[in-house]
């Protein structure tokens, strides 16, 4: 049955069938939050791209529509963004009915093939239904190649103080930043990153966001890279730093991870969400993406996260936490009885039942090794958890499951420990197929997909001696 098969996620979206990456155009409009994606709708690994679309009222559970965007004689369309045009700048709409406008990459796979350079523009496309159906502008494309291979992925965010759309491109190995005032016609403004933070492989996805920290603005610049992520593979950096309208001025040379796992790749934020800074990343990997043994459908996003800036160990960093809404899946709050863990070290068995999904939580001291294991009766087993020695925290998924598929895939993820706190909280969001950890508020956060012969069926805690606090897990429901 739809949504019932195995591995499929129940506490995140996926596609009803066939093959999605990247998370595309979302913004929330009258009450919906919209998600286009990356989708090719004849088979289930990547093809010629068309954006999927669905909505949602709470982020949290989804209705898949038909569509948005198909190919056309431009070529396939990858990944870009949506905003609003409220003051109808672009004259696509009327001022009391706005368009939606989609900017997005034209990928010509022809120009490709030929050995051009400069088959990569970037396009636009409007709707004045809420984003059910969709018209090109005539004009596309609306940025042309000047002569960049990789030059795609536009997101576009009015830029109030400077009265104009400031746009936020990759190429390459840098950002440009284009600025047009009505969305047609572009001009460039400056380039950033050559010379900093991570260069593994080519940038793409970015997205420029104003968060505030101490009543100080800053902006935060996300960037995905493919591959060089810190575990292998494709993952997303960021920088923090100044913008000014024309070009972003880093605060610290630094190279940070918004998630340090496997599978969280080219995520960008909603449009159109006042100073709330909701992020949703794709939860796998180009590596072995198009591999995982899922039947009819493959990948899925991650968890959408709330965006927040934290001061810790003499920097600024991105803390990124499930947004609230999640509760809104919750069947209840079970504390677990430490007296009774002590006894038997199955949580499963001192809650007396087995949930698929649920999310889990405690606090702990930071100063011994303490992790979480799931397994099953097939002799797997998936482990998350801290290493205190190299003050880091893992996701081992060497023996969790099917592996075979892909040689880079049976592999231990680690992100650095940034909180100085003598205690650490942990929060682990398991799903059918998915585990996502939030330790210390957000700061260090890995994300890793796994793929068990049979559920797991036991969850234990090794703890060392220490004291676990404040142990809850909560069930959830299926969002389908
Ligand atoms: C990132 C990406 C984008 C591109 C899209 C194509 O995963 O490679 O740069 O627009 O996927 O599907």
């Amino acid at each position: 049955k739809l949504y019932q098969e195995p591995y499929r996620l129940q506490a995140h979206f996926s596609p009803k069938e066939k093959w999605m990456n990247d998370p595309n155009g979302m913004v929330y409009y009258k009450g919906v939050y919209h998600l286009f994606f990356q989708y090719y709708p004849k088979a289930t690994v990547w093809g010629p791209m068309h954006w999927g679309h669905a909505v949602s009222n709470d982020l949290i559970h989804w209705k898949q529509l038909s569509i948005a965007l198909y190919p056309d004689k431009l070529g396939y369309i990858f990944s870009g963004s949506v905003v609003i045009d409220k003051d109808n700048t672009s004259g696509l709409g009327t001022k009391g009915k706005p368009a939606m406008v989609a900017i997005f990459t034209h990928h010509n796979p022809k120009g490709e093939k030929a050995g051009t350079s400069t088959y990569q523009n970037q396009s636009i496309a409007y709707s004045l239904d809420e984003g059910t159906t969709w018209t090109k502008y005539k004009g596309n494309p609306v940025v042309k190649n000047p002569g960049i291979k990789d030059f795609r992925d536009p997101k576009v965010f009015w830029y109030a103080p400077g009265n104009k759309w400031v746009m936020t491109l990759a190429t390459k190995d840098r950002i440009t930043f284009y600025s047009s005032p009505n969305l047609k016609d572009w001009k460039k403004e400056s380039e950033f990153g050559r010379m900093l933070g991570a260069h593994g492989g080519v940038w793409e996805c970015p997205d420029l966001i104003p968060l505030k920290l101490n009543g100080k603005e800053y902006w935060a610049l996300l960037v995905s890279i493919n591959p060089g992520g810190p575990n292998g593979g494709s993952a997303t950096q960021y920088f923090v730093g100044h913008f000014d309208g024309n070009k972003f001025t880093p605060t610290s040379t630094e190279t940070k991870w918004i998630d340090h796992g496997p599978d969280n790749y080219a995520g960008v934020t909603w449009s159109n969400t006042g100073n709330r800074k909701i992020f949703l990343g794709w939860m796998s990997n180009w590596l072995y993406a198009n591999e995982t043994p899922t039947v009819k459908w493959r990948s899925a996003t991650t968890i959408p996260r709330e965006l927040s800036l934290k001061s810790a160990a003499g920097d600024i960093w991105l803390t990124s936490n499930p947004v609230e809404e999640l509760e809104n899946i919750v069947t209840k709050t079970i504390n677990v009885d430490a007296g009774l863990l002590a006894k038997d070290n199955n949580i499963f068995s001192v809650i007396k039942q087995t949930p698929t999904q649920y999310r889990l939580k405690f606090n702990t001291q930071a100063v011994k090794d303490y992790s979480v294991i799931l397994s099953n009766n097939a002799g797997e087993k998936l482990v998350i958890g801290y290493n205190a020695k190299n003050s880091r925290y893992y996701i081992d998924r060497t023996r969790a499951g099917q592996n075979k598929f892909n040689k880079q895939f049976a592999s231990i993820a680690y992100a650095p420990r940034l909180s100085l706190s003598p205690t650490s909280d942990f929060e682990l969001l398991v799903d059918a197929s998915s585990v996502e950890l939030f330790a210390d508020g957000g700061l260090s956060n890995l994300t890793g997909i796994y793929f068990p012969k049979i559920p797991y069926t036991r969850l234990s805690i090794v703890n060392n001696g220490m004291e676990i606090e404040d142990l809850q897990i909560q069930p959830l429901k299926s969002i389908w």
